[in-house]
């Protein structure tokens, strides 16, 4: 039976959601076929191996009972993934599922010690991870395939750092307010505002910079809010299209996570076939495009008034909660949370082995 090591928690801010989603992920794995290895990693970004319940992976409780493991019987817990002092992770598993979201896990830090490590993994590689979790760079590949995106400019910490009111004009002369200000590499609606007014635009500058130098400032788009899951490597398909309906002006932190269930998710969106079929095919090609691998959520914004497309962003370790947006599309195309789990562990033997003929 095969050793599947799911890789939880992190570094980044969404380490809560993270536990979230591998604790499901745990529960859902079918254990008549994989044997499952629970690892985790700290906010500080220590390696832990840990034995116990998925509801103390989900309540954070994990870590505690994995430190005083490892206290306890230190040859047994002491792990080590490159290098020595500790068992490495490739004796102790024989693939990696990285459920983790957001900074050093779903940007390709992880990926590429898994790479270094030789040990086969779930979902996509390095670049494609880099680049999907750099909004920035995402974009430019998109425009030039063609692909619409919402317009936007970029912004570094250095220009605002050198003139601010030279910068805030800059953005004012190429958007109309509203505008959206966002981090370039983060997650989780996170450093996100929306501002109205240059008052407003001064402060949410200030509160993207806290989590990247370079930020994009994008249009405010009236919209629906549409997402779709693919799965694959180069032949990749995309699962149904679902709807967001968030409980607050947009989809924040707090309507994520926090707001008790009031956000919805309609499954399937009530959209004419024809504008799903398209979005299904814009996802396939994006996903493509950079590279995206195992399998990635790709979300979109149907503008109200013109009906017009516009891709948002591509997940690549989308959430994986039961009432999480990636799970429940391919349970619409008839394929079950176990089923899909176990597809993407093939697709990451696939592409590990498919080196191995270049
Ligand atoms: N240009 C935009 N126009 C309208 N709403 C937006 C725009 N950009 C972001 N939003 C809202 O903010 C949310 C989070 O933005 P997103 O770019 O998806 O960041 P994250 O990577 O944190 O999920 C979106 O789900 C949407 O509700
Ligand atoms: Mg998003």
């Amino acid at each position: 039976m095969k050793k599947i090591g799911i890789i939880f928690g992190g570094r980044s801010g969404e380490h809560s959601i993270s536990l979230m989603s591998a604790a499901s992920v745990i529960r859902a794995i079918n254990k008549d076929k994989f044997q499952i290895v629970k690892i985790g990693i700290t906010k500080e970004g220590k390696w832990l191996l840990y034995d116990g319940d998925a509801d103390h992976v989900e309540d954070g409780t994990w870590q505690e009972e994995a430190e005083k493991a490892l206290k306890e019987n230190p040859d047994k817990y002491n792990i080590t993934i490159l290098g020595a002092g500790g068992k490495s992770i490739k004796e102790l598993i024989d693939f990696a599922l990285p459920i983790l979201h957001g900074p050093y896990g779903e940007d390709g830090t992880v990926q590429g010690l898994l790479e270094m490590a030789d040990i086969p993994y779930g979902g996509c590689g390095i670049t494609g991870s880099a680049i999907a979790m750099d909004k920035l760079i995402a974009r430019e590949i998109f425009m030039r395939a063609g692909i619409p995106v919402c317009k936007h400019i970029a912004v570094f910490k250095e220009e605002l750092d050198n003139d601010f009111q030279k910068t805030i004009e800059k953005i004012e002369e190429n958007l109309p307010y509203p505008v959206f200000v966002k981090p370039a590499n983060m997650g989780s609606s996170v450093g996100i505002t929306k501002a109205k007014s240059n008052e407003e635009l001064k402060h949410a500058l200030k509160e993207a910079m806290k989590y990247d130098r370079r930020l994009i400032i994008e249009e405010y788009i009236n919209c629906r809010e549409l997402e779709t899951a693919v799965v694959g490597n180069f032949y990749a398909e995309a699962a149904a299209v679902g709807e967001i309906l968030p409980s607050a002006e947009f989809y924040d932190y707090e309507a994520k996570y926090f707001d008790g269930g009031k956000s919805k998710i309609c499954i399937p969106a009530d959209i004419p076939q024809k504008t799903a079929d398209e979005i299904r095919e814009i996802a396939v090609k994006a996903y493509k495009l950079i590279d995206c691998a195992g399998f990635s959520r790709v979300d979109f914004f149907l503008e109200k008034e013109t009906n017009k497309i516009y891709l948002n962003e591509i997940n690549t370790i989308p959430g994986f909660t039961k009432f999480s947006m990636f799970p429940l599309l391919w349970e619409e195309a008839g394929v079950s949370c176990p089923d899909i789990i176990e597809r993407i562990v093939e697709l990451g033997y696939e592409r590990y082995h498919a080196k191995d003929n270049r």
